[in-house]
């Protein structure tokens, strides 16, 4: 882009730019106080001086004296002029700073979205106010302080109470003067029957707003403060919230996920409090959905590790193994702590404590890990249940991404099941050949459901000391997530394919498969888009199974926010690249003290310290 960035959008950039969370990305922080402090990166140092300031979105080094906003630790650190630091933050969190005309269209969805925000947000202060100092709120008072919490917990919330009245909140948005059409489009209010006014969704409930990523409320939901049913209920979908993509905490929790790498995923509002409470505050809620795609994509920019607590019965037992299957093909560890029968985090917390808790956190396993033991217990002795528990499980195990995993995994089932590893090893080659056959006969569907998960790129490393070990043919898809997302962005013209050019993500490709499609892409690329059809045509058999994996890819996460999407799969794939680097670095450097050639060993070890 050239030209000047207007000061709006300069302060919308600086306003919706987290300064703990960018900085979190070159230094790990930790809270101390309102600050969060950690080790210079402007100077070397051993003990932490340098502090970040969430409330004024400033930094400053005790230590050197360096210090500013996010602008300028961006410039600092990545030696950048100013708009491109304002560029490189806007891309970021998806700020469009070109300053071309948005269509009619476009602009009344805008216009409309900023209103639906702003009624929510007036909405959640007339609750909160109700919870906090109104009289008719000390119902909701004493439940919230039988279940331990006061006004801290209220406060970082916006927690709030809705009166047990028909048109509480409806005479309030109608005071401040705000459209009955944006309340009712959010499902705040709903037209009454025959002619009778309009009637508030919530009434007589303790009120959860829920956040999105930039801190703006998208829905409430609300609990009844008896046994009365239903318990919750939950604002509906609206253009501003999508449930399938909304988790419960995130808002609040990011911060603790990215330094701590994992999440634990809860199903209720009250779970999540009541960890973040006990000291666990990486936590999430689902809010009684099951885990999504989406939820998973926006997971794995935070953390590389995914616990479930889900309630401990037959259905958030399903619950917790189709998490397991979402989480295995974006890539992501799946854990699972389990509680005694009949509880939730909530509950056990306040019977046994946070240490009680603590422990079973140690003690979480892997959900592959509880699925053959759980398949394996029902199927019993009987010997057809057996073997077809042991062919789901191998199904399962089939789709994880490392295939040392996998490895261990089969190991694993064939000592519990006492089947022989190499019948073990068969059934996966079959499994995968079954599923690339039904690839072939239904290419409509969504192959990213079923198609094998793409090899981990690092396992080449391991592959490497086992050159005699086979493959079966279905298992090596050979690119790596975010490899696909590049190419998935790059067929839907998403990004155009100049621009991916232009930022050099092609050169980070790595697997041949992506290598190859990128070039194909790149050929046919035009201004009309790809015509599939003569993509294919050029294709052998098995390529195209992985061109129509990649139609299929997207999921509609894309055309939110594809400037976010871009930037992080950049920052991905120059971090594989990094870890590849890495990896042939430590063999450089197993070589040369084996060889005891100094200088080589000192080169390759400065090598290393760079690259870290
Ligand atoms: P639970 O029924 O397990 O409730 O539902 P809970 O979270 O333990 O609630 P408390 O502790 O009694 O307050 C789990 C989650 O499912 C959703 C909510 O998100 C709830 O937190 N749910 C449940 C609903 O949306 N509606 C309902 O009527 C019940
Ligand atoms: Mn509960």
């Amino acid at each position: 882009m050239t030209g000047q960035i207007s000061e709006g959008k300069i302060n919308e950039v600086r306003e919706r730019t987290d300064i703990v969370e960018l900085i979190s990305q070159y230094v790990s922080l930790k809270r101390s106080g309102v600050n969060h402090m950690g080790l210079c990166p402007f100077h070397s140092e051993k003990s932490p001086s340098f502090s970040v300031n969430a409330a004024r979105q400033f930094f400053h080094c005790f230590g050197c004296g360096v210090g500013g906003d996010a602008f300028s630790f961006l410039m600092q650190i990545e030696g950048l002029a100013f708009p491109d630091a304002v560029r490189r933050l806007a891309e970021r969190i998806g700020i469009d700073l070109e300053e071309r005309t948005p269509s009619p269209e476009e602009e009344l969805r805008q216009r409309q979205r900023e209103r639906l925000y702003r009624v929510n947000e007036v909405a959640a202060n007339y609750f909160h106010q109700l919870l906090m100092d109104h009289p008719a709120g000390e119902v909701a008072r004493k439940y919230m302080k039988a279940r331990g919490y006061g006004r801290k917990a209220a406060g970082e919330y916006q927690i709030g109470f809705a009166l047990d009245r028909w048109d509480g909140l409806k005479n309030h948005l109608e005071e401040q003067d705000l459209s009955a059409d944006d309340a009712r489009t959010l499902g705040l209010i709903r037209p009454g029957k025959q002619g009778r006014g309009d009637y508030d969704l919530f009434r007589g409930r303790l009120i959860f707003p829920i956040y999105d990523l930039s801190g703006q409320i998208v829905a409430f939901a609300g609990r009844v403060l008896d046994d009365s049913k239903p318990k919750y209920i939950n604002s509906p979908e609206s253009p501003i919230y999508h449930k399938g993509r909304v988790l419960f905490g995130l808002y609040q929790a990011r911060q603790a996920m990215r330094q701590s790498g994992e999440v634990l995923v809860v199903e209720g509002y009250f779970d999540q409090l009541a960890l973040c409470r006990a000291g666990f505050p990486q936590v999430v809620a689902t809010c009684g959905t099951a885990l999504t795609a989406d939820h998973v994509q926006v997971l794995k920019r935070y953390v590389q590790r995914v616990i479930l607590l889900f309630d401990q019965d037959a259905a958030g037992k399903k619950a917790t193994f189709k998490a397991m299957t979402v989480l295995q093909e974006e890539g992501l560890a799946a854990a699972v702590i389990e509680l005694p029968g009949g509880d939730d985090p909530d509950s056990f917390i306040q019977r046994e404590g946070a240490e009680a808790f603590q422990l079973r956190l140690e003690k979480s396993r892997s959900v592959m890990d509880l699925f053959i033991d759980d398949l394996l217990a029902e199927a019993g002795s009987g010997i057809e249940q057996k073997a077809r528990a042991a062919e789901k499980i191998v199904e399962q195990i089939s789709g994880l991404s490392s295939e040392l995993e996998q490895d261990l995994y089969l190991k694993e089932l064939a000592a519990r099941s006492g089947i022989d590893l190499g019948q073990l090893k068969e059934v996966r080659v079959r499994v995968a050949g079954q599923r690339q056959q039904k690839k072939k006969i239904v290419t409509e569907v969504p192959l990213t459901e079923e198609y094998p998960f793409p090899e981990d790129p690092f396992s080449e490393t391991i592959g490497a000391n086992h050159p005699q070990r086979t493959k079966p043919a279905a298992a090596k898809p050979g690119w790596s997530p975010s490899e696909k997302t590049l190419l998935c962005l790059l067929l839907k013209n998403h990004v155009p394919a100049e621009k991916i050019l232009e930022s050099g993500g092609l050169d980070l490709l790595h697997h041949q498969n992506s290598l190859d499609m990128a070039q194909l892409l790149l050929n046919h690329s035009a201004d009309s888009g790809f015509d599939m059809e003569s993509l294919a045509a050029e294709l052998d058999p098995d390529k195209v199974l992985l061109l129509t994996a990649l139609a299929s890819f997207d999921q509609g996460q894309f055309c939110e926010n594809v400037d976010a999407i871009f930037s992080d799969c950049l920052k991905s794939l120059q971090q594989e690249q990094i870890k590849r680097q890495r990896v042939e670095s430590i063999d450089k450097i197993r070589h040369y003290e084996q060889g005891q050639e100094t200088k080589n060993l000192n080169d390759s070890l400065k090598e290393f310290t760079n690259l870290k």
